[in-house]
């Protein structure tokens, strides 16, 4: 499907059909689709918790009540859930891996590309540590491109999609151990398909318009 077709109209969605799964293959493409993310300096400072069956979605769901509760019926009835969740801190473990990960998948010529890769890594996350000040906001920045890039390309599967913002941080870092793991849960992404009953599916598309928001140089 075109890509501006598929923009304007993927939308967030509201309400699920509870009834209507995603197949498998296809859900395991979008988990590639996400696995593929660009990040800064390849950084991958990510991890992905995913919800199938009902028991799962219930755990997440524990984290949407009280003034967040409007947003629990869209986990429950998706058929797949996502939270997506940063690594707070860039540790060392975490630059060996990703340096490992580089080596294996044959990115160096030689120890001295290694070398070069490593050092650019450590010098950019001592930039953002020190200098910057804000390493997490960073990091967090990452995992943001990684959802958008899975609002698109649910689009463009033809899968309804919600991202939620909209959770008690607290109930989720503890139902799922996320302190003791050193992440934080960003943001939650909720696959399916619409009910007939969504609203939102009837909304026209609202967006500033271009001169507010482009400045040609
Ligand atoms: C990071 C993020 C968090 C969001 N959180 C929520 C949320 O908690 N509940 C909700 O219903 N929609 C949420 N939204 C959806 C936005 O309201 C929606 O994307 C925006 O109004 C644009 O509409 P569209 O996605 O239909 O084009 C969120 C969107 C983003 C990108």
């Amino acid at each position: 499907m075109d890509l501006l077709k598929v923009s304007k109209t993927r939308y967030t969605t509201k309400a699920y059909d509870p009834s209507k799964k995603i197949p498998q293959e296809q859900f395991e493409k979008l988990l590639q689709v996400l696995r593929l993310a660009p990040s800064s300096i390849n950084i991958q400072p990510w991890h992905f918790f995913i919800a199938e069956d009902a028991a799962a979605k219930q755990r997440i769901a524990k984290a949407l009540t009280e003034q967040y509760a409007y947003n629990a019926p869209k986990v429950l009835d998706s058929s797949h859930t996502i939270l997506f969740c940063t690594k707070v801190d860039i540790t060392e473990d975490h630059l060996d891996q990703l340096l490992a990960q580089d080596e294996s998948a044959g990115r160096f010529k030689g120890d001295a590309a290694k070398e070069a890769q490593k050092n650019t890594r450590i010098g950019y996350v001592n930039y953002y540590k020190n200098e910057k000040g804000d390493i997490g906001r960073w990091a967090e920045n990452q995992t943001f491109i990684a959802l958008g890039q899975m609002l698109l390309a649910a689009g463009l599967e033809g899968i309804d999609a919600t991202p939620i913002g909209g959770f008690n941080e607290e109930v989720i870092s503890q139902e799922f151990g996320l302190k003791e793991k050193g992440l934080i849960p960003s943001v939650l992404l909720t696959f399916g398909y619409r009910s007939e009953n969504d609203f939102n599916a009837k909304l026209p598309k609202s967006r500033l318009k271009e001169e507010q928001i482009f400045t040609k140089i």
